[in-house]
């Protein structure tokens, strides 16, 4: 059976009733499936219940479909959809006696009692997993390779000939590999479909995600979530419509924003100075802004943020509806979210309109391999075709596409299995550096600003942020030592906190190494008492101070440049009230500190100051640099900036 190995486990839960009957098909099914000699072998588990079998939907990853008889059950169409609240991936089967409409939720392969055979059900449920299993576009690109074709177009490596027989780059060929090059075709190629116009496999492809991820429609992109959101944003509010968003948003938005003179309304984001987190937005703060703006037409929020906070969706995405607002909720960190119960519900499962997912974060697909999931009613697709087409490359990378394809089947079939495992690394993780005694991993409790404390905001278990203040050691120190000392990378730093991102690539033996690097560094710590060293990573985040100008004038309009330090090596005080007019985005995380518009706060530019100066692995984009480590920042020119009144004078 295509796509499916004979090792792979399969287990199918019968929720039928205490009968003869019913003990005589389960059975037949098990013979009918010993019989079988194509693709994995089926094995069957009978459930008295469906409380039974909703625990076994929760405990096996190996469950992959579900057969249930109405007679098995008081409310067959309540059973079923409490299964598909568990585990909405898994193939449902309801078997009835022929009652004519027998209302159950999508999806569900209904079956007549009276008539059905062992060896047909065996071959619907194969079939269904088939499907689930299939990559179309993974697939003909294998195809394709395998059939040898001669290459007359591009790329100009023509399947790696160019450079393979080279005494100078072969070297580059071979640490590729063969199959990097020889598929990387040109779109040229028809049995490959198109991304910008997909018609067949990459169209299939897409149909197959969409029913994975849970949307109407999912598409496929090549250029990452920055490109994602900047589509979403140009479909809802292209020609200078009024978006209420995240100020601490990805910069992606804000370049959006910039692009298409789109007027924000920003919210400012809490903030936990402590351990250097922007949190969510608090409820109350999106409430009046949806108020204050009956005009807006988007929404945008970030869930699950970098640092792993989810907002409780669902109510505020229904007042965005009530006002007449559409939603975006970008889940570039969310990718798994749809595939484990305690994950959800998604964006989507909460009537998000728009998600933008970077597959490539959390899941198993190349850098920039991304989606976008559309839930929204009204979707224009025509329209959506064209504001995608102007942001993608006319050259895709199709190992990037297949990519896309194969992690979608992957959280598809073992998504459950993969992440329960995922949680129990993670929560050893935990345990593991606890029991140091010296670093503490924080939990929600500790990172939640106060001001969202009664949100419902919950937190990813993959994420996982470490204080090490406790260490006397700064979280750079740690950083570097964790690479030099045991060869590893975390994911990102703070002035006192590491994150660690725990994915389904993370193994028991990366855990073993980081908790024993963990522990030689707590057994020599000079501790708190000892030498702090604190100043030595990014300096805390400052608050988001107002944007007092449309993005799209200040970052166009006439500028000056101003050092960002002073004479005395201190930040210069000229910045201090001017207008920025550029994006200023420590990465990571990627949230910019000034935005085009944006009052410089002398809290903003004393961070910037000293972020440049400790300049330890965090990269500012945005600054301009006058020679030799002399940044320097556009502001608006003071004649276009004194026309503008501050926030306070607005207000
Ligand atoms: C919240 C958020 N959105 C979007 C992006 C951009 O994603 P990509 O790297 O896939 O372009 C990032 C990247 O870090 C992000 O953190």
């Amino acid at each position: 059976m295509d796509g499916i190995s004979r090792d792979c486990r399969v287990l199918v839960a019968l929720l039928l009733p205490d009968t003869p009957a019913a003990e005589a098909l389960r059975q037949a099914l098990v013979s009918c499936a010993a019989l079988e000699r194509r693709g994995p072998m089926l094995q069957f588990e009978h459930c008295a219940s469906l409380e039974a079998t909703l625990a076994l939907a929760s405990r096996s990853g190996e469950l992959q479909a579900v057969v249930v008889d109405s007679d098995a059950v008081s409310a067959s169409r309540e059973a079923l959809a409490a299964l598909r609240m568990r585990r909405p991936e898994l193939d449902l089967f309801l078997m009835t006696g022929g009652a004519p409409g027998e209302d159950c939720p999508g999806r569900v392969a209904l079956l007549d009692r009276r008539e059905l055979r062992p060896e047909h059900l065996c071959r619907q449920l194969r079939n269904a997993l088939g499907r689930r299993a299939r990559t179309p576009f993974a697939d003909t690109l294998k195809d394709y390779v395998y059939s040898a074709r001669d290459a007359w177009h591009t790329p100009g490596h023509s399947g790696g000939d160019s450079l393979r027989d080279s005494p100078w780059v072969s070297d580059f060929y071979q640490f590729m590999g063969e199959h990097i090059f020889n598929t990387d075709l040109s779109v040229s190629v028809q049995s490959l479909d198109s991304l910008l116009e997909p018609h067949s496999v990459i169209h299939e492809a897409q149909v197959l995600a969409a029913e994975a991820f849970g949307a109407r429609h999912s598409f496929f992109l090549t250029n990452g979530t920055s490109t994602a959101n900047k589509v979403i944003l140009q479909q809802l509010v292209g020609n200078g419509g009024k978006v209420i968003v995240d100020q601490a948003c990805h910069k992606s938005i804000h370049h959006a924003v910039v692009l298409f003179g789109a007027q924000p309304v920003y919210l400012a984001a809490s903030v936990n100075p402590r351990y250097g987190f922007y949190g969510p937005v608090p409820r109350q703060r999106i409430s009046a802004a949806l108020a204050a703006h009956p005009d807006a037409r988007l929404l945008v929020l970030t869930s699950c943020t970098y640092d792993g906070f989810r907002y409780d969706l669902k109510p505020i995405i229904a007042e965005a509806h009530a006002a007449g607002v559409k939603v975006l909720v970008d889940e570039a960190w969310y990718a798994h979210g749809a595939f484990h119960p305690e994950l959800r519900p998604t964006a989507l499962e909460c009537g998000a309109d728009y998600v933008s997912q970077s597959t490539h974060k959390m899941l198993s697909a190349f850098s920039q391999a991304s989606m976008i999931h559309v839930g929204d009613p009204d979707f224009d697709e025509h329209r959506f075709r064209e504001n995608l087409n102007m942001h993608m490359s006319t050259s895709p990378q199709y190992a990037m596409i297949a990519s896309l394809d194969v992690a979608r089947k992957q959280m598809s079939l073992e998504g459950f299995s993969l992440l329960q495992r995922a949680f129990d690394l993670a929560r050893r993780l935990r345990e593991g550096i606890q029991r140091s005694g010296v670093f503490r991993v924080l939990e929600l409790g500790d990172m939640l600003p106060a001001e969202i404390l009664d949100d419902g905001i919950r937190l990813d278990p993959c994420k996982v942020s470490v204080d090490v203040s406790g260490s006397g050691l700064g979280a750079r120190e740690i950083q570097l030592r964790l690479f030099n000392e045991a060869g590893i990378q975390v994911e990102k730093t703070t002035h006192n906190t590491l994150s660690l991102l725990v994915t389904p690539g993370t193994t028991e033996s990366k855990l073993l190494r980081l908790l024993q690097a963990f522990g030689r560094l707590a057994a020599d710590a000079p501790g708190p008492a000892g030498r702090p060293r604190a100043e030595e990573g990014p300096p805390p985040l400052p608050p988001l101070s107002a944007v007092v100008m449309p993005p799209r004038e200040a970052y166009f309009g006439a500028s000056s440049l101003l050092p960002l330090g002073d004479a005395r090596q201190g930040p210069n005080p000229a910045l201090e009230q001017a207008i920025a007019a550029d994006q200023i985005v420590p990465y990571p995380p990627g949230i910019p500190v000034l935005v085009p518009g944006q009052r410089i706060t002398r809290e903003i530019l004393g961070f910037l100051h000293a972020l440049q100066h400790s300049r330890r692995g965090v990269e500012i984009h945005g600054l301009v640099q006058q020679g030799h480590n002399a940044p320097a920042l556009r502001v608006v020119a003071p004649a276009a900036d004194s026309a503008i009144p501050t926030s306070k004078e607005k207000a």
